[in-house]
């Protein structure tokens, strides 16, 4: 086991969850912190605390106290909230990494994970397989504030020594804990309702494609970008990272091969263009150059595997 002590911020959301429990499996000590609770295996498996990213002298004291030498920095707001709540979405996106960072500079902590995304893409970006270098016009505010959060992070990497890395996650797909406040949600929501429903009413078009990524992908995904040597590690701002690429219309067909009588009805609404400023599919050949990245799921195995387990939870 890695005697490094870790804090995950933000930690009781969609992907800190399971990246928390991922992570105490090879590291001693792995703090798990956000601003509300954490689910009860979060809590049972290790510490659990209360942090606010936007408290930067809390940040600072914890950091010391624990002699905190890696940090996950995963709090944010994500893009169909953040564009609810464009103000409060650029402060918890903003303010939060600058804190995060600052503190990591400030205080010796030698590694930070931030997670960035596909909505750094924006209309102008080539839509297919978009690559790793390339326009980049994000027009959300959570897509600005995770590009502005990319350049911070390689700026602080160039100028300050800190061994920051980063992955632009497509939308995760995931059953222990819901989705939170995505246009990507759609792709979660869907394995819940036709488990529980037999239908589902979704609020992109049938035929929006969307770069997407099982769990358990990203999970390996991310611990193998973050122990990978320094060395190795050619992009401080965010590796392109890709898992499997399809539309509502495709994983609809693809749970019918399972439920036949499952149905599904399009009924657009503002994420809908949010969606369309993105990219269809993602080339990740610098990521697969630099630390030998390579998916498992494909939309085939992904949906088999979230039925079991969502029908499994459904009918406990
Ligand atoms: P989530 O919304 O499920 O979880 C985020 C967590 O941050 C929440 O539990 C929330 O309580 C917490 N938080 C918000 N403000 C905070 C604050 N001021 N201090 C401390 N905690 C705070 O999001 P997620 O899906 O788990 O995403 C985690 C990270 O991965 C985010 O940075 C997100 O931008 C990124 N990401 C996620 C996806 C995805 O599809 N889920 C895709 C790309 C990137
Ligand atoms: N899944 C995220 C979202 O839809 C993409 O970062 O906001």
């Amino acid at each position: 086991m890695h005697s490094d002590t870790i804090l995950v911020t933000g930690a009781g959301g969609q992907l800190g969850t399971e990246l928390v429990l991922a992570l105490r499996k090879i590291y001693k000590t792995v703090i798990a912190s956000d601003l509300k609770d954490g689910t009860p295996e979060l809590k049972e498996g290790g510490d659990f605390v209360r942090l606010d990213v936007l408290y930067k002298n809390g940040l600072a004291d914890f950091v010391k106290r624990f002699n905190i030498n890696q940090i996950y920095h995963l709090a944010a707001i994500l893009s169909a909230t953040g564009e609810k709540n464009p103000e409060f979405a650029w402060r918890v996106n903003m303010k939060g990494l600058r804190n995060v960072l600052d503190v990591c500079a400030e205080n010796g902590v030698k590694k930070l994970f931030f997670p960035s995304t596909i909505a750094v893409f924006g209309p102008t970006t080539p839509k297919v397989n978009t690559p790793q270098y390339t326009v980049m016009e994000p027009n959300t505010i959570y897509g600005i504030s995770k590009q502005a959060g990319e350049r911070w992070c390689d700026w602080y990497f160039q100028k300050r020594g800190l061994d920051v890395r980063s992955l632009r996650y497509p939308g995760l797909i995931s059953y222990k804990t819901k989705a939170g406040g995505g246009t990507t949600d759609y792709a979660v929501d869907i394995f819940f309702e036709a488990a529980e429903k037999k239908k589902y009413e979704c609020f992109l078009k049938h035929d929006t494609v969307l770069p997407m990524m099982y769990m358990p992908d990203a999970i390996r995904g991310t611990i193998e970008m973050m122990e990978t040597p320094a060395e190795k590690i050619t992009v401080r701002s965010g590796y392109n990272f890709a898992g499997c690429s399809f539309a509502p219309q495709d994983v609809a067909a693809e749970i019918k091969k399972i439920i036949p009588d499952f149905s599904i009805s399009y009924k657009p609404d503002f994420r809908q263009s949010i969606a369309e400023s993105w990219p269809q599919s993602i080339d990740d050949a610098v990521a697969q150059k630099d630390w030998g990245w390579k998916p498992e799921f494909d939309l085939s195995k992904m949906t088999k595997d979230m039925l079991a387990n969502v029908s499994a939870i459904a009918h406990v």
